[in-house]
């Protein structure tokens, strides 16, 4: 995913918006660019690979006071210095988050413009130098953008012989930082931790201009009057700490955020029927997502039907809305994400806007488009999740379905009021958990000379499979595949093979004898089986 940076002020820009960059490539990326204003010339340096590789060509001293940074992960085209960011097109140097849907027909009425490179990004250079021309004034291009680009973008924008930088957004989140010294462009706020914890979030198609002392917001021309928002986290949330890696910090952080999380609705049986008031008047609900997220909505859903004896979908987002829904008579949907800005599960949100039904955001980030255009919204307490893969929000995620499903399996009698007690636990079971995984250590040895690992699982335990084998997928590049147990047998069984890793996840006693009788399956064909599960038991 990309990253942008840019910083307009009283002090030196380049390590600035060097050390932004810095701070997003736990997003991942392939090459990196920078562009800045020397002596009235813009000056850019590209390389294909690390930032280390871009470093090489930078020269710290050298005076700038404006500039624009990016990391880019390729969509359109390869990844290499020529469409890599900071792009320069006539009078406009840009670094572009998103993708632009019509860029090809925008590039036939742009001929006149010669394309150095195969990105949407430069073509939308091309179309905002064409614009200027017309009459010098950026308010009156960013103000027209929207007419002519379909698609997302958060686009960072510096203009020959201009002391200001330009940012706009549409469906990819970009932020203002402002400090004493200056005032920045961010994509996310680690980038700009190190100098200020004050931010504006930017809405879609307002547009920001930006100089050493202020910054201007406008919409549709209007100026407008935004609340400055504070990062609240600790200043070195975006650091490692002892950890290797962000992902091992953040699953380590889990008994504290999802503790966080729960506590603000589980101090007693009233503040359980306070918060969750008025969800008994459901009749069918469907939980919306993306990866984790769409997990994290099937294990949840399969609670909150059991509890809430009322039917519960999970849906992935991007499905959402090229599919028919047959809404009940009072239905909600649920739409969770981490970021708050997934474009597939905003376009689902909007959807239901649209089609007037109940909306309930679960989400991470505060302020974000999800979170604001839901009808009501459950903010978790994960704190800043780093690492690309999800860890920490899938649990406290999954900590407000479970509420959801307790709030109305104890409004349904199905439920005891004492089952408030366990979940105050849950913290302290998950510490116990990770204080020895020395066991866990030893399998992902054996996992690690795999090239296929499969989970097999029922009911939530499949749910679970799904979500661990993305995991896997993602973390460690080795195939692996998610199967409900019983259909392992309707055909691919024969692709387990002598010791190829089968996980199952047994967790429900109602299906025990059922899942285990899948594990036997698959050792009668030789492959090496990792049972994961609550309770010790005996398999003959
Ligand atoms: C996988 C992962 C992704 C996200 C998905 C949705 O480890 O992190 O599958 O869950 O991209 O992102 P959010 O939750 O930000 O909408």
């Amino acid at each position: 995913m990309c990253g942008i940076v840019g910083y307009v002020g009283k002090k030196h820009c380049i390590d600035k918006i060097i050390e932004g960059l810095e701070s997003l490539e736990y997003r991942g990326y392939d090459s990196a660019g920078i562009a800045y204003v020397k002596n009235k010339k813009v000056i850019l340096k590209k390389a294909k690979g690390k930032i280390n590789k871009l470093k090489e060509k930078i020269n710290y001293n050298e005076e700038s006071y404006l500039g624009i940074g990016h990391t880019r992960w390729a969509t359109h085209g390869k990844p290499c210095k020529e469409n890599s960011h900071p792009h320069k097109v006539g009078k406009i140097t840009l670094v572009h988050n998103g993708i632009i849907e019509n860029y090809e027909e925008l590039k036939k009425e742009l001929s006149d413009y010669e394309f150095l490179s195969d990105t949407d990004s430069e073509v939308v250079a091309a179309l905002i130098d064409k614009l200027y021309k017309k009459d010098n004034n950026m308010i009156n291009v960013l103000n027209k953008l929207q007419d002519y680009l379909i698609g997302s973008y958060a686009l960072g924008i510096i203009v020959d012989n201009d002391k200001n930088l330009y940012a706009i957004r549409k469906d990819s989140p970009l932020i203002i930082g402002v400090s004493n010294d200056g005032n920045f462009i961010a994509s996310d706020v680690p980038a700009i931790l190190k100098y200020t914890n004050k931010y504006y979030l930017m809405l879609n198609n307002e547009y920001a201009v930006l100089n050493e002392d202020n910054v201007t917001f406008y919409f549709d021309k209007e100026k407008q009057v935004k609340e400055l928002l504070a990062f609240d986290g600790k200043k070195d949330a975006a650091i490692k700490e002892n950890y290797d890696h962000f992902m091992l910090k953040e699953i380590y952080e889990q008994p504290k955020v999802i503790m966080d999380t729960i506590n603000e609705y589980l101090d007693n049986i009233q503040t359980l029927n306070k918060k969750f008031k008025g969800f008994e008047k459901y009749t069918g609900i469907d939980i919306v997502g993306c990866g984790s997220a769409y997990h994290v909505g099937l294990v949840g859903g399969t609670l909150i039907s059991k509890y809430g004896n009322i039917p519960v979908n999970s849906y992935i987002a991007s499905e959402y809305r090229y599919n028919n829904h047959f809404y009940s008579k009072n239905h909600l949907i649920i739409l969770i994400s981490q970021s708050g800005e997934t474009a597939d599960t905003l376009a689902a949100l909007r959807k239901a806007n649209d089609d007037g039904i109940d909306t309930l955001a679960i989400v991470n980030t505060v302020g974000s488009s999800i979170a604001r255009e839901a009808g009501n919204v459950i903010y978790i307490k994960a704190g800043l999740e780093i690492s690309v893969a999800t860890t920490k929000a899938y649990t406290c995620q999954l900590a407000i379905l479970s509420l959801i499903a307790l709030y109305l399996g104890i409004k349904n009698n199905i439920l005891d009021e004492n089952k408030i007690e366990e979940y105050k636990k849950i913290g302290g079971l998950i510490q116990n958990i990770l204080g020895n995984v020395d066991e866990e250590k030893k399998i992902a040895k054996i996992l690690s000379k795999s090239k296929d690992v499969f989970f097999l699982g029922r009911k939530i335990d499949y749910a679970s499979c799904l979500e661990a084998s993305l995991k896997l997928k993602e973390v460690s590049y080795i195939h692996s595949e998610a199967y409900a147990a019983g259909e392992l047998k309707h055909g691919t069984i024969s692709l387990i093979e002598e010791n190829i890793p089968v996980i199952s996840i047994i967790t429900d006693d109602s299906i025990r004898l059922k899942t285990l009788s899948n594990v036997k399956e698959v050792c009668a064909r030789g492959a090496y089986s990792i049972i994961i599960s609550n309770k010790v038991f005996i398999i003959n």
